[in-house]
């Protein structure tokens, strides 16, 4: 695990647009997985903003989203589908095509989770997975007690997920309290993740994931077995972290291993 610790949400997002912008240009046909809810949007909105300027394009790319509400329409305002259209599709090149998501109404769900694994595995898998944190620790809508191998499928929601997204629906409307989730032993197969999470009430989901058992109990803390993560926070999230000091000081000698890797010489720290 990577732990990269910055300023405020704008550095997290620049910090995750980079990635995103570098495997873009090792791989134009990217595969992207993406989340939704508050904290991915400054990425999207750099992604958005960078291909207006013409250095970045989606023409080759694919992007299938991590979750959905059970029981809404594409076209209700809080479905995952028109969020990802509104904060990031209909401003870029992805080709319709190339746009996954699952359906909040299908006509058999089970059959339908596993055709959304079956497409993921087709084109290879997921290149880099966007993942925010519930405060519970919970990724996609795999909520505590999720199984760590589960893979795509329906999950009831918890009541503290409910209600912390309760603010997106309308005073009296009724909130959705089940989803269709990538699993965790899917988002796991994800050869990138890049976990981003800011502000205080993410503090217990941080410091039970990263420096936590592995449990059911935080999904999120199967991640620790995964290959390339990449947990971006600020001050706020981090601040329960007991080794903030050496996970600054990795990230800010990293460029001593490629120096080492390119001349062969130990860096001077
Ligand atoms: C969203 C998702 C959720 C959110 C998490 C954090 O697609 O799967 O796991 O990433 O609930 O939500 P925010 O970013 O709104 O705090």
């Amino acid at each position: 695990m990577e732990i990269i610790i910055k300023n405020d949400y704008d550095e997290i997002c620049s910090e995750a647009y980079q990635i995103v912008f570098q495997e873009w240009q090792r791989k134009n046909n990217i595969v992207l997985g993406l989340a939704t809810g508050r904290t991915p949007l400054g990425v999207y909105a750099k992604l958005i903003n960078s291909y207006k300027k013409g250095e970045i394009n989606f023409s080759e790319a694919r992007a299938f989203s991590l979750d959905e509400y059970l029981g809404l329409k594409e076209d209700h305002p809080q479905s995952f589908a028109y969020y990802m259209n509104k904060n990031l599709y209909r401003h870029i090149d992805l080709k319709k095509e190339n746009i996954h998501g699952l359906q909040g109404l299908p006509e058999d769900i089970d059959e339908h989770c596993r055709q959304y694994e079956a497409l993921i595995k087709s084109v290879g898998g997921i290149d880099v997975q966007i993942l925010g944190i519930g405060s519970n620790g919970h990724i996609g809508f795999n909520e505590p007690s999720s199984s760590l191998a589960s893979r795509t499928r329906a999950k009831t929601l918890t009541k503290e997920t409910i209600e912390a997204n309760r603010g997106y629906f309308r005073d009296g409307e009724e909130m959705p309290c089940y989803s269709l989730t990538m699993g965790i032993g899917t988002i796991m197969e994800a050869k990138t993740i890049l976990v981003l999470a800011f502000g205080k009430n993410k503090e217990d989901a941080v410091v039970n994931s990263v420096e936590g058992p592995i449990t059911a109990a935080v999904p999120a803390s199967v991640l620790q077995l995964h290959p390339d993560v990449k947990i971006i926070i600020d001050e706020d999230a981090a601040s329960r972290l007991t080794r903030k000091d050496y996970y600054r000081w990795v990230y800010n000698n990293k460029k001593g291993i490629t120096q080492i890797r390119s001349v062969n010489k130990p860096p001077v720290l």
